[in-house]
């Protein structure tokens, strides 16, 4: 008897798809980067140098993600769970995806709500919208976002390079793929993988051939692509 094998769909998302939920992408015009300095308020010395201006940052990131909602893009993705194997890898450090119901989600650049002991590494689900200088763990030590900043280590890049070795669909949704090592994982999906992409603007991708580029924005395009795949 031949058995048919459930296919494994990872959908890699960015900032773009919450972009509908009235949280800001990075390089789009007045985008985050525009009114931030990369070096002011996420590397490690801007840490070091300025740790309030840091704070400062993501407290106020955090209470705009508190009071966001998912979009009909993120509400889309589980519906894909009663036919396919679903991964989400995300670099948003929102928790839009959970919220909207998706089972497996895997953040590349750390979560938002949570905090982390700058010395023990150990993480702690926030209870209030705020880190201030003088939250400390357990131990005594710093409590810090718990999100990494350029020139850190991406823990998950090796989990996250697994699930796209085992794609058979992926969908590129929301991310200008400016940020290594996240935008390499592309690269790490097999030969017969079917890739669409789904951002309302043109984006680079090297190396990858046969992208169904969907020109529309997250909450019309993933919805849209949604229903097509659970009709095959
Ligand atoms: P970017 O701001 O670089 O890219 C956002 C992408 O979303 C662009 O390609 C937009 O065209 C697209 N976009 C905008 N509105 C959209 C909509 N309504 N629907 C669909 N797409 C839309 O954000 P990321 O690629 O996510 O890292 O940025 C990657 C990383 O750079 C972030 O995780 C963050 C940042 O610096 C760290 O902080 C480490």
């Amino acid at each position: 008897m031949k058995t048919s094998k459930i296919q494994h769909v990872v959908i890699f998302s960015g900032a773009g798809i919450s972009a509908e939920s009235g949280l800001k992408t990075f390089r789009d015009s007045d985008g985050l980067w525009e009114n931030y300095k990369v070096d002011d308020v996420a590397t490690p010395q801007a840490w070091e140098k300025k740790p309030e201006l840091v704070l400062e940052f993501y407290n106020l990131r955090r209470k705009q993600v508190l009071n966001a909602k998912p979009n009909p893009a993120h509400f889309s993705i589980p519906k894909l769970e009663k036919k396919y194997k679903v991964s989400v890898i995300t670099q948003n450090v929102d928790d839009l995806h959970e919220r909207a119901g998706s089972k497996n989600v895997l953040h590349l650049h750390g979560e938002i709500l949570n905090s982390r002991s700058v010395e023990t590494g150990k993480t702690y689900r926030l209870k209030n919208a705020e880190i201030n200088l003088g939250d400390l763990c357990e131990n005594g030590h710093q409590l810090r976002p718990d999100v990494v900043w350029f020139g850190e280590y991406v823990p998950n890049i090796v989990k996250a390079i697994k699930i796209c070795e085992s794609a058979d669909i992926l969908i590129i949704i929301g991310t200008s793929l400016n940020v290594y090592p996240a935008a390499d994982l592309i690269n790490d999906i097999k030969s017969s993988c079917k890739i669409y992409l789904i951002d309302p603007k043109d984006v680079t991708i090297k190396k990858i051939a046969n992208i169904t580029h969907i020109k529309k924005s997250a909450s019309e395009g993933l919805p849209k692509l949604v229903e097509e795949l659970l009709k095959f």
